[in-house]
């Protein structure tokens, strides 16, 4: 959850911290904080509570000598308040060792104890500040950051990233990850350390990835990996696929409104290369094994948030096309479930940011288990890939603000992709039945680019609803995750109560929320839906008017039949059933976002979250 950043080389690494820091302020912003070794070996640490600018500020107040070694760090916090005193980095060594943290370290109690007893002084509440202790004491005892380091990860429980500097190891920083994330950035002359490679992407597109369980040394000259045992392990390098103005606002009033803009950008690029001669191409998925699609009895979707939204949408189709019995489960209640998996089971899970811990337990739990694994995954060099059989990419390109728009997009188009390759896999569709599917699906963009021209309607019903308290989302089908979705941003969002509903299931209950005046948000099937849906869900609307509701439809353009009982309508073009949830779910974003904006909050970096979630 929190964001690191690490750098060897020319003597500008405060500009490459504080830069690397604001392009992983997404991941935590509670507090910041860099420690930097100078030319003369001293370590010079800044760190304060909120947001990075107050970090920045502090530093223009209170420079420190710029050098040519350092670690910085954005906070999520875990252990210990948003305060001064909890920033990272935590020290050791009398101050000589400046240390950062991402993750928890779950025995830091004990280890805690062990260091009091010994005579140690804690200036945090932290569970981080217990590692910086211990790496000191070890590098007093060895001479040597990179053992120091090593011998003190063999001692944790839990989930981490650790990054160390020591003012006697000038031009030396050591990174050890376990369950949490670490990509190295390769330069020349240089090298970075980051969470993600967005950290270090404005000055290299060369990467690398860092396993489990492994210990990483950078100079400027040299980037070693060793296993916690310290034997040398071969890095994985690839190139990163963007560069660094793909992860720039780029003139928008927030990341989110850009994000939301690049929704068909998103579908388009995770659809390039993938639909040739009629046919889906993904070559990804032979790394699954041999006949394996055509071999699995069912399909278990395990994601959290908004994935497993897009999860629940990508069941409909998935079963429908294929046969093939789809569960959808939350990462974090899978494997408490005692699921039934075995070889013929085949586990995907969907992660924009493919380190969510929840789902990467969740994956190595099925694994474990026999099952095969899958991942949809926006973030190259993530962890979730890394521990799967196989992965499909979504090109939605960076996500920045911290809710989730322009990824929900993405991955429901490459779970229809994967659902369209297994149909034919296994014979469940024909040729014209695929090219049909195919043809909705590429129409997609173009659609969703018009689904956006609706943006200044959407705002100015946004700007009368600043003082609404309470919002309800009613769909169907595969309108039901798109109404769980709509409702999800306008918590996360405008911090409004707001409830995602199957319409159906209204009257069990639901309807006794319906009182005068109660804004509701319907998802209205189209009519040419051959179940007959959208009758039902009319009926639905009336049920709500007659009390009183304020509904606002999302209607097929075109569909005149709800028009009388419903007070606003925001049109979507007309599309198949199963690809009207790629175009009903943009109004709900820019709803979200809109709404949030008209009452002054921050909608990219919204109250109490983080863009990764990276415990459990
Ligand atoms: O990175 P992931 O896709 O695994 O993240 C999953 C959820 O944490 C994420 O979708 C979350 O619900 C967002 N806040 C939604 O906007």
């Amino acid at each position: 959850m929190c964001g690191i950043v690490g750098y060897v080389g020319g003597e500008r690494t405060l500009g490459v911290l504080m830069g690397g820091l604001k392009r992983l302020e997404y991941r935590g912003y509670d507090s910041a904080g860099v420690a930097v070794l100078d030319p003369d070996g001293a370590l010079g640490v800044r760190k304060k509570s909120g947001k990075l600018q107050v970090l920045a500020d502090e530093l223009a107040a209170h420079p420190i000598r710029d050098g040519a070694t350092g670690i910085g760090h954005t906070r999520w916090a875990t252990h210990g308040g948003p305060t001064d005193r909890n920033a990272h980095p935590q020290l050791g060594d009398d101050g000589r060792l400046a240390l950062i943290h991402n993750g928890i370290i779950e025995n830091f109690a004990e280890l805690k104890q062990e260091l009091l007893d010994r005579g140690a002084v804690f200036t945090s509440d932290t569970d981080s500040e217990v590692a910086a202790l211990l790496v000191g004491e070890q590098y007093r005892e060895t001479g040597d950051l990179t053992e120091a380091l090593r011998r003190v990860v063999g001692r944790l429980h839990g989930a981490f990233t650790l990054l160390v500097v020591h003012s006697d190891a000038p031009g030396v920083v050591v990174g050890a990850r376990r369950n949490s994330p670490l990509v190295i950035g390769l330069g020349e002359g240089e090298n970075f350390l980051g969470s993600d490679v967005a950290a270090f992407v404005e000055h290299t597109r060369r990467a690398a990835e860092i396993g489990q369980d492994q210990i990483v040394t950078i100079t400027a000259d040299a980037v070693v990996v060793t296993d916690f045992d310290g034997v040398v392990v071969p890095m994985k390098e690839f190139d990163i696929a963007w560069d660094a103005s793909a992860a720039e606002k780029g003139g928008w009033s927030s990341f989110m409104a850009k994000e939301i803009s690049e929704e068909p950008e998103a579908v388009a690029k995770t659809l390039m290369g993938r639909v040739v001669d009629g046919r889906v191409l993904l070559p990804e998925l032979d790394a699954l094994g041999e006949d394996v699609l055509a071999g699995i009895d069912r399909i278990t979707i395990i994601a959290c948030g908004t994935a497993a939204y897009a999860g629940l949408v990508g069941k409909y189709a998935i079963e429908k096309w294929t046969r093939v019995p789809v569960e959808v489960a939350l990462s974090h209640e899978f494997r408490y479930s005692d699921p039934i998996l075995d070889g013929r089971t085949l586990v995907v899970s969907i992660s924009q940011s493919g380190e969510t811990m929840d789902t990467l337990m969740a994956v190595k739990y099925a694994g474990e288990q026999g099952a095969k694994t899958l991942s949809i995954c926006n973030t190259q060099g993530s962890t979730i890939p890394r521990e799967s059989d196989g992965v499909v990419y979504t090109h939605a390109g960076p996500e920045v603000a911290v809710a989730s728009t322009k990824a929900f997009v993405a991955q429901i188009t490459a779970l229809y992709l994967f659902g369209l390759h297994l149909a034919t896999v296994r014979g469940t569709l024909d040729d014209a039945g695929l090219a049909a599917q195919l043809a909705e699906l590429q129409a997609v963009p173009g659609k969703l680019a018009t689904v956006l021209e609706n943006g200044p309607e959407i705002r100015q019903l946004a700007r009368w609803m600043t003082d609404t308290q309470s919002v309800l989302f009613l769909g169907r089908h595969v309108g039901y995750p798109i109404a769980l979705e709509g409702a999800l941003k306008l918590k996360e969002l405008a911090y409004i109560h707001a409830e995602g509903f199957a319409a159906g299931e209204l009257k069990h209950g639901p309807i006794a929320l319906i009182e005068p005046g109660q804004v509701v948000f319907v998802i209205v099937p189209s009519p040419r839906d051959a179940g007959g849906l959208q009758k039902k869900v009319l009926s639905n609307i009336q049920e709500i008017k007659a009390r009183g509701a304020r509904v606002i439809a999302i209607v097929e353009a075109g569909d005149v039949s709800v028009l009388p009982f419903v007070d606003e309508a925001i049109r979507i073009p007309l599309a198949a059933p199963l690809f009207e949830p790629l175009l009903a779910v943009a109004p709900l974003h820019i709803f979200g976002m809109e709404l949030a904006a008209a009452k002054g909050l921050d909608v990219d970096q919204p109250r109490n979250l983080a863009k990764s979630v990276t415990v459990e």
